[in-house]
């Protein structure tokens, strides 16, 4: 019984690793008795007596006993494991070599078919891959991963529980059990492979961690199907004392910016001029108070990043390396998921949260031209879904081709891809290809298109005079994209599609010398590489 307590303790004072004794981690079980002080221990047991009470509770939900026996190193491993890191040991002692074929064995002794084994090597999907968890303010959180897809589809029961452990130091002792809200972001999983992105929303019914002495927030996910298997125990999130920004952060409108851009991952051969381009007219559209998350899911290739990084150093733009996620079989590079990180991270920072892709340029009509003066309308709204424009990703105007010779055709190379792509599709008012903007404060999670998850009644509506020029297919290629140059006084129609029509618009074109200059003012001169 004692060993079993200290190996608790020991448990427990990983979650404070730093806190009472830096080397309790690794120490031996001895160990861990003479460098507790009577009173630190006092208290980890009380916190180990409280803990098991609530295990207990948490695990009669699967009438299982076995959840101390297996708790330690094994619930982590699958949790967890990185390849690499695993030993062979652990990997055979993995939770699914828990349901013995014994347990299957039909339980008359005269029956004589034959009882077939299998034998399970490694793992190939994980029950729960933990991307990040935020705070949304002093009682909620957002945990943010991909759930093994199989479960969620099966069974409806969300099979997570939330769990709020106070820091060492905290006036208040007990654990506390809170609400498990599950969201499928990827429109209930039509998009999902072998994983589903999933946001849980922790929702506790009182405040926890306020007093600023840290805690630990821990999800339970649990299996959802009829065999003894234990829940796996996931640290979510860990505070630490002073780390909680206090209440006014999560409920003040006076926020550090003004808009936040989220994207889609970057991935594929990213064309660094046209990277260069978006991030140039965006940081100048969106104004000064404005962040930029990129994340790199094999995009940001060295000359990609030659492009960034002068904007990463001027405290635009925050670089993610999230390579690690494809090996996760999610839908688009796990767009679903990242999204929602950033999402979540960004909830707090700014109150208009805009969400669109790298092909894609935001607009609003010159004279008519402010942006805050345009969001102002939709201040009652939590999403605003914007217009598509449809560009050519080939049409060029006449002039820009003139000549043909050697010079003419470098000072187009040379020539930004917006101020070249000048031919709009007739179409554009029918796509339904839409992108969006939310107030973080009132949703709870998000998609590609637009969120499903809005908190409260006045949803969503269409931001008119904002748009979006598409140029779509243009943003990994590594060349130069005209190919006709056309008339831009008439109507071109495609000869090989005579529904395929194109009207001229360069409402973006006629911007790309200010935004040039504007680029030069701020970060200084950049190559060109296409
Ligand atoms: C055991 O199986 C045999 C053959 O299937 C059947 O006749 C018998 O009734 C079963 N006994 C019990 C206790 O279920
Ligand atoms: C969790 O859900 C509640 C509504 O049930 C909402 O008020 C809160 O903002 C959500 N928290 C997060 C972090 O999304
Ligand atoms: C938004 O709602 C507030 C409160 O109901 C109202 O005073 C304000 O006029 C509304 N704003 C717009 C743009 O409709
Ligand atoms: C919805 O919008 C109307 C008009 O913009 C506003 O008066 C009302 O207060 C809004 N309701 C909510 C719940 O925001
Ligand atoms: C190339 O064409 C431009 C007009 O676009 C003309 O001004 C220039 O003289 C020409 N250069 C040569 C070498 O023909
Ligand atoms: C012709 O163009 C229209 C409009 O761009 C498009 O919807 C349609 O798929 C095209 N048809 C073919 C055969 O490519």
């Amino acid at each position: 019984m004692a060993r079993q307590w200290l190996r608790k303790s020991e448990l427990n004072e990983k979650l404070w690793k730093g806190d009472k004794g830096e080397s309790l981690l690794d120490s031996s079980v001895a160990g861990v008795r003479t460098a507790l002080s009577a009173e630190s221990l006092a208290k980890i047991l009380l916190l180990v007596v409280v803990n098991s009470v609530f295990l207990l509770a948490a695990l009669h939900l699967l009438n299982s006993k076995r959840e101390f026996d297996n708790r330690g190193d094994r619930s982590n491993c699958v949790t967890n494991y990185r390849l690499n890191n695993v030993h062979p040991m652990s990997l055979s002692l993995d939770q699914n070599r828990l349901i013995q074929s014994s347990e299957f064995a039909p339980k008359n002794e005269s029956n004589q078919e034959n009882i077939r084994q299998f034998d399970t090597f490694g793992v190939a999907v994980h029950l729960f891959i933990k991307m990040s968890a935020y705070r949304g303010g002093s009682n909620s959180f957002a945990i943010i991963g991909l759930e093994a897809k199989n479960p969620g589809e099966l069974y409806n029961d969300p099979p997570y529980e939330c769990v709020w452990i106070p820091g060492p130091d905290s006036l208040v002792w007990a654990p506390l059990k809170g609400s498990a809200i599950k969201m499928l972001p990827d429109t209930g999983n039509v998009y999902s492979r072998l994983y589903s992105a999933v946001i849980i929303n922790c929702t506790f019914s009182q405040d926890v961690g306020v007093d600023r002495k840290g805690g630990q927030l821990v999800l339970y996910a649990s299996y959802g199907d009829q065999y003894p298997r234990n829940p796996e125990r996931i640290v979510a999130l860990t505070e630490q004392p002073d780390e909680f920004p206090g209440v006014e952060f999560y409920e003040s409108s006076d926020m550090k910016y003004d808009y936040v851009y989220c994207g889609s991952p970057l991935f594929g051969n990213l064309s660094p001029q046209k990277i260069r381009e978006w991030i140039a007219y965006h940081a100048h559209f969106f104004g000064p108070r404005s962040h930029f998350f990129l994340y790199d899911a094999g995009g940001v290739h060295d000359n990609v990043r030659r492009m960034i990084e002068p904007w990463i150093k001027a405290g635009r733009v925050t670089l993610d390396n999230i390579r690690e996620q494809e090996k996760f079989d999610g839908y688009y590079h796990n767009q679903f998921m990242v999204v929602n990180d950033c999402f979540h991270r960004a909830r707090h920072l700014a109150r208009w949260i805009f969400f669109f892709d790298v092909d894609e340029f935001i607009w609003a009509p010159p004279n008519d031209n402010s942006l805050p003066a345009i969001l102002a309308r939709y201040e009652n709204q939590s999403q605003i879904i914007i217009w598509q424009k449809p560009m050519s990703k080939s049409l060029c105007a006449q002039e820009q081709g003139e000549a043909g010779n050697d010079s003419s055709f470098s000072r187009l190379r040379s020539k930004w891809t917006f101020e070249k792509l000048v031919f709009k599709s007739i179409k554009w008012r029918e796509s339904h290809d839409c992108k969006y903007a939310i107030q973080g404060q009132k949703a709870m999670g998000t998609g590609i298109h637009r969120s499903g998850h809005l908190i409260g009644g006045n949803a969503t509506t269409y931001a008119d005079p904002l748009n979006y020029y598409h140029y779509h297919n243009t943003i990994n290629k590594r060349d130069e994209v005209c190919e006709d140059f056309i008339d831009k006084s008439v109507v071109y129609v495609n000869p090989r599609n005579r529904t395929d029509i194109y009207t001229h618009d360069d409402g973006l074109a006629v911007l790309a010398d200010h935004i040039k200059e504007f680029e030069r003012d701020v970060i200084g001169p950049q190559s060109f590489i296409l």
